[in-house]
């Protein structure tokens, strides 16, 4: 089966979460990278206020079409409790273009459900299974469990 992993991540722990995927699927990976600068602390401010809006922005080239893919992952992490727009922008760049898709979420303690809700409506479907895991979970390496049933 063609699996895709396409992720955003600011500070890595959704990366760490992709990279494994990754590699246990043995399948292709895409990074998202916004060519606007979300770093620092005017980053992150600037990043609750366009996730707020899902604002769309522009993107750093992608490598692989997700129309491409049986299954598409799709990872990110909550702002303001929405998906980090980001993906929101990546979604809308390849509208119609997702066979299957799961997402996992990661956030600081809350917000889950807002960003699934709205990773749902953009890409137009339900998403066969999601994950979602604190910042503390990923960085303690404790969600093999989780991880374990939503790659089944
Ligand atoms: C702009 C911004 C807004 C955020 N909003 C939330 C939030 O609403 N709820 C929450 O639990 N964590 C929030 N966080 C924390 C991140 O979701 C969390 O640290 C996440 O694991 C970071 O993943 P990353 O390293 O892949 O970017 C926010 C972080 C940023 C930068």
């Amino acid at each position: 089966m063609k699996i895709l992993v396409v992720y955003y991540s600011r500070t890595n722990v959704t990366k760490k979460i992709a990279e494994e995927i990754a590699n246990e699927l043995n399948c292709d990976i895409e990074e998202i990278k916004p060519k606007v600068n979300y770093d620092g602390k005017l980053g992150y401010i600037r990043g609750g206020k366009d996730a707020m809006s899902a604002k769309i922005i522009e993107l750093e080239e992608c490598k692989f079409n997700p129309a491409d893919y049986e299954i598409v992952y799709l990872g990110v992490p909550v702002w303001a409790g929405k998906s980090a727009n980001p993906m929101i922008s990546y979604i809308k760049e390849n509208e119609n273009s997702f066979n299957e898709v799961k997402f996992f979420v990661t956030a600081g303690s809350a917000g889950f459900d807002g960003a699934f809700k709205q990773l749902e409506k953009f890409v137009g479907k339900a998403p066969l299974k999601t994950l979602a895991l604190t910042t503390k979970e990923v960085k303690r390496d404790k969600y093999r469990e989780k991880l374990d049933i939503f790659l089944e």
